[in-house]
């Protein structure tokens, strides 16, 4: 079975208490990212926790106007005005049999205004019976002449509800149009011309009207609000899908990639800890030999971009060990989202060493990635037959099902890795999570704090309780837990991040702020932190700034998918401030979010 995004539901138990924010378009990018890197996991259960990064502006849209005071415009006779089918006045106009259609403009010139906006109210009565029975191009009819006598934004609205329902979108969006030059409020004259958008495929214009008739209605038009998801993240697509064209590939931070080849080491760690050293040295008689250590140095300094070129000079002059060259290279491939060389590498690495259990788990990890599960899962199979006792294989067969919310397999991966080693922290802590998650708060809870005895001294698990406190709502040991890792710690921006989110809860956007630029201050390419900072500064609508995180997000994104998720936000942004620009008073009006 093919591993759908959707299935990569990234919050477990809490998604019922953060709604509509849990929206499954940063699900696949979520969990794919969690699965590589344990920082993620900590971003993760702040989602569920706080209910304010995934979705960010999608969240922020769908649920803060909502909560503000009610400062609703006063109520325009046209509220509510659509196209009616019932006629409460059909008394009238059965004394109503002037043909005011055959009025030509000199005569229509010639009445009072009073009486020519008696006889449009009339003809559009007509017309709105000729369009409750279906008959557009009668209604048609009506609304031009009910326009020639007066024009009305309705009647304007009403002909474009006509034209839309016989697809003519270019005059529907004209009609709106017209109806919005004379009525600019009038969120259903937006509603229309953003459909008619959408159907003629103008998607960033759709998305921009679909956005003010959202702000200007207070997201009560739920059809409305699924548009603004849906064409944000089309546009948000196709706008990754051109940027990865020509993007150079690039690494992740350094963190990052540490953490992911770190999560590969279980094992050797067990192997040395038993007094066998996985690392081998040999002699250095060849300039691709040379290479290669050179290369394992930097890999051991985290000088990352000169190990992948290392490797790849070892590769083109041949080495003793290349099969771990084109794994390591392949790794490389992989992290920079060049999926294709990456498996070729690892294929490579596995005719050069069929037993290399490392190679397979990386390609279980691009598989997964590519939601192919069926793949993934025959790579951990063979890993296993050939490997049995290797730690690293249950650990991210772990992952895998722990991001697939098949929490009772992850636990069984968890406790079967730590069986076999016992000294990597966090194999514990996605036992704790994934137990968790099942609603086993206490078991959870418990694993995580027995950590401490072994691992007290790291930073990493004292954040993971204070997440954990935070998700439980006791807040008070959430800041004791996060304060304690940043003692700990001082290159890690997620306990800072953690903290403002704290702030955020404790309505202290401020502080907040000054939190995220200490845990960038520490991590310029912290996701995490910039997600966090974009977030915290849109819901102080300071929407041009919040725009330039999202933006620096943009450009850490590593594939296509994380791509267009980041792009997504950058999108609604833009709609806001697009609303902002052609709306600037009902965009003070609404500038509220306390
Ligand atoms: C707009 O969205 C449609 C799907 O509704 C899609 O097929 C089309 O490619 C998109 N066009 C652009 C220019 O993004
Ligand atoms: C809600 O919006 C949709 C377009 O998105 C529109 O067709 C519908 O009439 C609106 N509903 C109300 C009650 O205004």
């Amino acid at each position: 079975m093919s591993v759908q995004s959707s299935n990569y539901s990234t919050n477990g138990n809490a998604e019922a208490a953060t709604g509509p924010s849990a929206s499954e378009n940063t699900g696949a990018f979520q969990s794919v990212k969690t699965y590589l890197s344990n920082k993620d996991y900590k971003f993760y259960l702040c989602l569920s926790a706080t209910a304010v990064l995934v979705g960010a502006g999608v969240y922020y849209f769908s649920s803060s106007p909502k909560s503000k005071k009610k400062k609703r415009p006063p109520k325009r006779r046209h509220q509510g005005t659509g196209v009616k089918k019932s006629e409460p006045r059909s008394a009238k106009n059965k004394e109503d049999v002037v043909e005011y259609e055959k009025f030509t403009p000199e005569q229509i010139e010639a009445l009072p205004m009073e009486k020519r906006i008696d006889a449009a109210q009339t003809l559009k009565e007509r017309g709105n019976r000729a369009f409750g029975a279906k008959r557009y191009g009668k209604a048609i009819d009506l609304y031009t002449s009910a326009l020639a006598f007066n024009k009305d934004s309705i009647y304007y609205s009403n002909r474009a509800a006509c034209y839309f329902h016989t697809q003519q979108y270019e005059n529907t969006i004209n009609d709106c149009n017209e109806a919005l030059v004379i009525d600019k409020h009038y969120i259903k004259a937006l509603n229309r011309r953003a459909s008619a958008y959408e159907f003629t495929k103008q998607n960033r214009t759709a998305l921009n009207d679909y956005t003010a008739s959202c702000i200007m209605d207070n997201f009560r038009n739920e059809s409305s609000a699924e548009a603004i998801e849906r064409l944000s993240k089309l546009v948000a697509q196709e706008e990754a899908h051109e940027m990865m064209r020509d993007r150079p590939s690039r690494l992740p931070s350094t963190k990052y990639v540490a953490r992911y080849f770190d999560a590969y080491g279980i094992d050797k760690r067990r192997r040395a800890d038993g007094g066998t050293n996985g690392e081998i040295t040999s002699d250095s008689e060849n300039k691709g030999e040379e290479y290669y250590e050179k290369a394992m140095q930097h890999v051991r300094q985290h000088r990352w971009q000169e190990a992948m070129e290392a490797f790849d000079k070892a590769i083109e002059l041949g080495c003793s060990h290349m099969a771990e060259a084109y794994e390591y290279r392949g790794s490389f491939h992989f992290l920079c989202a060049s999926t294709d060389k990456a498996l070729a590498d690892l294929n490579k690495a596995l005719e050069l060493k069929p037993d290399f259990t490392r190679a397979h788990l990386k390609k279980a990890t691009i598989y997964m990635e590519q939601n192919n599960g069926e793949e993934a899962n025959s790579e951990f199979e063979t890993a296993i037959r050939k490997d049995p006792n290797n730690a690293d294989i249950y650990y991210h067969r772990g992952q895998v099902n722990f991001v697939t919310n098949k929490l009772e397999d992850a636990i069984k991966d968890y406790e079967k890795s730590i069986q076999l080693y016992d000294k990597y922290l966090y194999t514990h802590v996605q036992l704790g999570l994934a137990k968790y998650r099942l609603g086993f708060i206490e078991e959870g809870y418990s694993i995580l704090e027995k950590c401490l005895e072994k691992f007290g001294e790291s930073s990493d698990i004292h954040n993971f309780l204070g997440e954990l406190c935070y998700d439980l709502q006791r807040f008070d040991e959430a800041l004791a837990n996060f304060e304690k890792a940043i003692s700990l710690g001082a290159d890690d921006a997620a306990p800072y991040v953690n903290k403002a989110l704290l702030c955020l809860q404790k309505q202290d956007p401020a502080q907040a702020e000054e939190f995220c630029h200490k845990a960038l201050e520490i991590d310029p390419e912290s996701d995490v932190a910039l997600n966090a900072m974009s977030q915290i500064l849109h819901t102080q609508n300071k929407v041009e700034e919040a725009l330039t995180y999202m933006k620096r997000a943009v450009d850490l994104a590593r594939t296509e998918e994380e791509l267009a998720a980041a792009l997504q936000y950058v999108e609604i942004a833009k709609a806001q401030l697009e609303f902002q620009r052609n709306y600037p008073e009902r965009a003070n009006e609404l500038s509220m979010r306390r």
